[in-house]
């Protein structure tokens, strides 16, 4: 063997006793140190995950009784929910009856004494009757939302002429409006449109929405009622330029029994139910119903749209009357 590899020999021993020695020093002390660390850490994190599964367990028996509490009173909610609908629906019901004949006698004793034992009776009769029709347009509202509540308020499409209900609906309104000095304006619009829809129900919305716009405009104002029909559907505006609404009341104003003018006088003269009672009927057809104003004092611009006929509907289901329609024409 030669010196070289009598030193290579040597050395390749020294590293290898070193190596060992290192990986003994490192396994004795250091990996030792390491694992106690692990441990004692692991330990910290099983204490931390336990106080907070205590604290969590807590925070879910708090959250179970809210929720007891919360399902306690919303059926206590739903029992008094259902008291005010029945009680409101008794109301609507019972007080027609008595309303009537009250009117009824009015009428007598007026007719009985067209000149009356003076002045002062005729008008008080003339009183009594504007009280009692008031009370009756309310009692039909209140007998309306009761309708609603109960899932009762069912709409009867049958096929009207539109203009014609618009004109019916402007006549009668035009005598309010001309004890306000108001001009009611009838905007061009299609001759003949026929509209599958329940036409008693949309008379009250029209009725409503123009009675607004007399009603809302000041002396002197002017109100303009429009409609077209546009791939099958039919949209109405009534356009005034009374006191206008905020942005924020814009959908306010549709909910019951919500006003949102400050006059007293003009608060009087209803009960916040129409728009609340027409937004259901416009609902029930398919339609949409919705207010533009520019702000106090823009003056307004209310529209629903209906489609022309609901869809599903059978011309061929419908009364004789529209059959013959085309015939009669030819
Ligand atoms: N054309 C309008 N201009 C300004 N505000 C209006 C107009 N129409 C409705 N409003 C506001 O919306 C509110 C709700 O209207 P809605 O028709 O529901 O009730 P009402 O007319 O006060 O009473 P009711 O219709 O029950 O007789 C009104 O009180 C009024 O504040
Ligand atoms: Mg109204």
């Amino acid at each position: 063997m030669s010196l070289g590899q009598i030193l290579v020999s040597y050395s390749l021993l020294v590293a290898a006793s070193l190596s060992l020695l290192t990986y003994w020093i490192t396994k004795k002390f250091v990996l030792k140190k390491m694992k106690r660390t692990i441990m004692k850490a692991e330990h910290n994190y099983q204490q931390q995950i336990a106080t907070l599964q205590m604290q969590l367990s807590g925070k879910v028996n708090v959250l179970e009784s809210m929720v007891e509490k919360l399902r306690l009173s919303n059926q206590e909610l739903n029992r008094l929910n259902e008291i005010r609908a029945k009680f409101m629906s008794i109301v609507a019901h019972d007080l027609r009856q008595p309303l009537s004949s009250i009117q009824g006698f009015t009428s007598v004793l007026m007719m009985d004494n067209p000149q009356g034992g003076g002045n002062n009776d005729q008008t008080a009769l003339n009183n009594i009757l504007k009280a009692t029709d008031n009370m009756n347009m309310l009692m039909a509202d209140l007998m309306d939302i009761s309708m609603i509540e109960s899932g009762r308020f069912k709409m009867d499409a049958q096929p009207f002429n539109f203009n014609a209900l618009l004109s019916d609906v402007i006549t009668l309104q035009a005598v309010n409006a001309q004890k306000k000095g108001i001009f009611l304006q009838k905007c061009e619009y299609p001759a003949e449109v026929t509209v599958v829809a329940d036409r008693f129900r949309i008379s009250q919305v029209l009725n409503n929405l123009i009675g607004n716009a007399i009603k809302f405009s000041p002396q002197g104002g002017c109100i303009e009622a429009r409609f077209y029909v546009l791939n099958g559907w039919l949209t109405f505006k009534v356009a005034d330029n009374g006191p206008g609404l905020l942005h924020s009341e814009k959908e306010k104003i549709f909910q019951k029994f919500h006003q949102s003018n400050n006059d007293r006088n003009l608060k009087k003269q209803g009960w916040g139910l129409g728009l609340s009672i027409a937004q259901e009927i416009i609902n029930a057809h398919g339609g949409q119903i919705g207010v533009e104003s520019a702000g106090l004092g823009q003056g307004s611009l209310f529209w629903f749209t209906i489609p022309q006929q609901p869809s599903g509907y059978h011309p061929e289901a419908a009364p004789a009357q529209q059959e013959a329609a085309p015939a009669a024409r030819a």
